[in-house]
């Protein structure tokens, strides 16, 4: 087993060290070969000298290929110029497996890059992201637990639809058919009269017919549900949960971020401050106000419109009370105004719009009936749900998080695709 990562090594001040890792680049001449090794924790630059080595075994390390896998013993020696502040004076090396040319090489097309997917996250791009975005998972998880929470799982292959019919994904089931899961909620709810506040996170399905930069047909939605939670609690703590988990991603990469070109003190500034929560007229009259666009209620808001309020904010803002209408059934209409419904969207500031979306949820079986109907649903699919309000109903909310959204968002990256390791589109299933 190896014992020590690079950065391991190097922050624990050893001399003597043993790396096992892969060729990122080489470079060399007659006298000298210079190998920059990359393991999970970073890049070194190892330096062969002809004269240590003997005439088989310098054939050996000169004619290594990027990507080919190796031990290597040496020293290392502080290097002012280096990123990690060392290099290494080879002493010996160990060559495990001897690369076939390596396919990407600079300025390859997207679609090529996406072919190679199970190469390409070898990148110093996709390496930086999936940092963060364990860091993030984690913390989130860590956040959960923090606040109480029980790990609720729940099945992938469900019998009906929850955020319409249009976007799921039919499979075949023995004699029958059922559709991968577009929510965890309707499942998350059932628990919360056993367990009160649960949470997951899991694969999500949407046959999105579009090619935008914020879908994808597979994603990770991170849910949480709760008892006694009325709107603006769940509101409140999905601030605070995403105030958390980027805080963490920003304790403990920095330097990814910024190798993403994300401006971390920005970041960091944006999270002592307040979060704005807005209604969806308020939002409206923003539009009209300070851009002059005229959106009528009673539609959701479009990418453009997301995208010109936020122009207004530097900051997540929470914009609730959207028209009931063009809500999910189970998002309950505001007693006040029966027009709107009491659900929420976050959305991020710098155009990467919605990335959490969640509401109160609806108590009231007639209505919640009503609208499946009108959405040609067979309500026999949704007794289980409504015995939910049948046996010992109590208010309660919940909302899911994007996580490739957030992903997206933090990491500054122009499309969605680059926050998930092999993502699946309208276009693309492969690798
Ligand atoms: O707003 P959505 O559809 O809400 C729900 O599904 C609720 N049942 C969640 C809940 O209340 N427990 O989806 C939640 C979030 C969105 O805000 C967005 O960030 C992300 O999931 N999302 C997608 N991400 C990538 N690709 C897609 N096609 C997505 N659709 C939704
Ligand atoms: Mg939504």
């Amino acid at each position: 087993m190896k014992k020590y990562t690079i950065m391991e090594a190097i922050e624990k001040g050893m001399q003597e060290v043993e790396f096992y890792g892969w060729v990122h680049r080489e470079r060399g001449s007659n006298k000298f070969k210079f190998i920059n090794l990359r393991d999970s924790s970073g890049i070194i630059q190892c330096v062969f000298n002809r004269e240590d080595f003997s005439d088989d075994k310098w054939e050996d390390i000169d004619k290594l290929l990027i990507e080919s896998s190796l031990k290597i013993v040496g020293k290392l020696v502080e290097d002012k110029r280096s990123e990690v502040g060392y290099e290494i004076q080879v002493s010996d090396f160990e060559i495990f497996n001897r690369a076939d040319i390596f396919p990407i090489t600079k300025d390859q097309s997207p679609e090529f890059l996406a072919d190679n997917r199970h190469l390409w996250i070898r990148s110093r791009k996709m390496i930086a992201i999936m940092k963060v975005r364990s860091t993030y998972v984690q913390a989130r998880d860590e956040f959960f637990r923090n606040e109480k929470f029980y790990r609720f799982d729940t099945p992938i292959l469900q019998p009906s639809q929850s955020e319409g019919g249009s976007t799921l994904f039919e499979v075949n089931y023995y004699d029958s058919k059922t559709y991968l899961a577009q929510t965890w909620q309707l499942y998350g709810e059932a628990a919360i009269f056993a367990l009160e506040k649960v949470y997951d996170m899991g694969p999500t399905f949407r046959a999105e017919k579009s090619k935008t930069s914020r879908h994808l047909s597979e994603f990770w939605m991170a849910e949480m549900e709760a008892a006694w939670f009325d709107l603006y609690d769940a509101i409140d703590f999905a601030k605070k949960e995403l105030k958390y988990c980027i805080g963490k991603v920003i304790e403990n990469n920095s330097k990814e971020l910024e190798f993403l070109g994300q401006n971390v003190e920005k970041l960091k500034e944006m999270l002592n401050r307040e979060w704005p929560t807005i209604k969806y007229r308020e939002a409206l009259k923003v539009l009209k106000e300070k851009s002059g666009m005229e959106v009528e209620f009673g539609k959701d808001l479009r990418t453009v419109e997301e995208e010109k309020l936020m122009e207004y904010f530097e900051t997540p803002v929470a914009v609730t009370h959207y028209p009931k209408e063009v809500m999910a059934f189970y998002k309950p209409s505001d007693k006040d105004n029966k027009d709107e419904a009491l659900c929420f969207d976050m959305l991020a500031p710098s155009g990467y719009g919605e990335i959490v979306g969640g509401s109160q949820r609806d108590l009231d079986i007639e209505e919640m009936s009503k609208r499946l109907l009108a959405d040609g649903e067979d309500l026999e699919n949704y007794q289980w749900y409504f015995d939910l309000r049948r046996y010992g109903s109590v208010m309660h909310s919940g909302y899911g998080v994007g996580i490739e959204r957030v992903i997206r968002w933090i990491c500054n990256l122009e499309n969605i695709k680059d926050a998930i390791a092999f993502p699946r589109t309208m276009l693309r299933f492969k690798p």
